[in-house]
């Protein structure tokens, strides 16, 4: 095991680097990527698989055991299964795994699995079609939903699945999301929409976990399951006799800044210490200027030194970053 040496003034280990890979989408969904034609990355601005090979390698031998490949929609870039697999084979890794909109899971499933990741998050809001494509712009259901079958049918686990929940769009499904964790072994995730950067989201009340978990306990007993630290900020339970387990993600009714042990490196080649803040390193510029790997390191321990100890209490437009699709969620 590398020594741990990502340690904030918080005393909060940072373990886990979350690396979005591109900021391009093959979805427009409401509450991340806006309708409107956003700035994009320049094929020069964002990070080569070697750079970003070289920042993980870096960052393991500092303490980093944990990777997720982001995006955007990882799956758009151009060999990312290779990227993932180069990753996987990093020693001092732990663990490798990716988060997806599942559109392009079907063709990629086996390279996937080949790269060596075992552990899947994909999108799904909605079990209508016709919904899904009002919320993410693609009439794209049928193939996530097939991603979906796939991946439990070659033994990926777990295969979470993140559902933002918004009021007004899919709050008369949770019960009906939530009940697919009786019957497949998924792990169906509530995560609290968080209004960041210009959102196509509707407005009214927002929709809080205590309220999500009062709708979805009409199912049945929710029996919690026990917080292991790899968890992350999800507060897991399981109905009885159900072969998968339901998650709530608070990032709005309950910060879990406290417990924070990621980082970010952005496609662009930046650290960024919270999704909410815009406290960030620049790597890639050293990188590029040719600097030695203890300068990158001095790099991380630099933003660590910065990370803030939980973001702003209020989300003003002005503290808030740019759009979800340019910072991977
Ligand atoms: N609020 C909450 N979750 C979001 N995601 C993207 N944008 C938001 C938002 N505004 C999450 C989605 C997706 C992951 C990549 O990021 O759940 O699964
Ligand atoms: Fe794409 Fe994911 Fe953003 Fe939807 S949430 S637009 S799938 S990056």
């Amino acid at each position: 095991m590398q020594q741990q040496q990502l340690i904030d003034r918080y005393r909060r280990h940072l373990n886990y680097l979350r690396i979005s890979i591109t900021d391009r989408c093959n979805l427009r969904c409401i509450y991340c990527n806006p309708r409107l034609p956003g700035k994009k990355l320049k094929h020069k601005e964002v990070l080569r698989y070697e750079e970003i090979l070289r920042i993980a390698r870096i960052g393991i031998t500092l303490g980093i055991d944990k990777i997720r490949i982001t995006g955007g929609e990882p799956l758009v870039r151009r060999d990312c299964c290779g990227l993932l697999e180069k990753l996987a084979a990093i020693k001092g890794l732990r663990d490798i795994s990716l988060t997806t909109n599942g559109i392009l899971l079907e063709e990629n499933i086996d390279s996937i699995k080949a790269a060596g990741v075992k552990r899947l998050n994909i999108s799904l809001d909605t079990l209508n079609p016709d919904k899904y494509a009002q919320i993410t712009g693609y009439a794209g259901f049928d193939r996530v939903w097939s991603g979906i079958e796939l991946a439990l049918e070659k033994n990926f686990y777990p295969v979470k699945i993140n559902c933002v929940a918004i009021r007004g769009v899919n709050d008369n499904e949770l019960e009906a999301l939530a009940a697919l964790s009786l019957t497949y072994p998924l792990h169906i995730r509530f995560i609290e929409l968080m209004p960041i950067g210009k959102m196509a989201a509707p407005g009214g009340p927002p929709l809080l976990i205590p309220e999500i978990k009062h709708r979805v306990q009409t199912l049945g007993n929710l029996i919690p399951v026990r917080h292991t630290p790899g968890d992350g900020p999800a507060v897991r339970y399981k109905f009885e006799n159900a072969a998968g387990e339901i998650g709530f993600i608070s990032p709005v009714s309950n910060h879990f800044c406290r417990e924070c042990n990621r980082l970010r490196l952005t496609a662009d080649g930046h650290i960024l210490t919270c999704l909410l803040s815009d406290i960030a390193e620049d790597i890639k510029t050293p990188l590029r200027l040719g600097l030695l790997d203890a300068d990158l390191k001095a790099v991380f321990l630099k933003a660590v030194a910065r990370k803030p100890f939980q973001h702003p209490e209020h989300l003003t437009p002005l503290s808030q970053p740019e759009q979800m699709v340019s910072i991977g969620g």
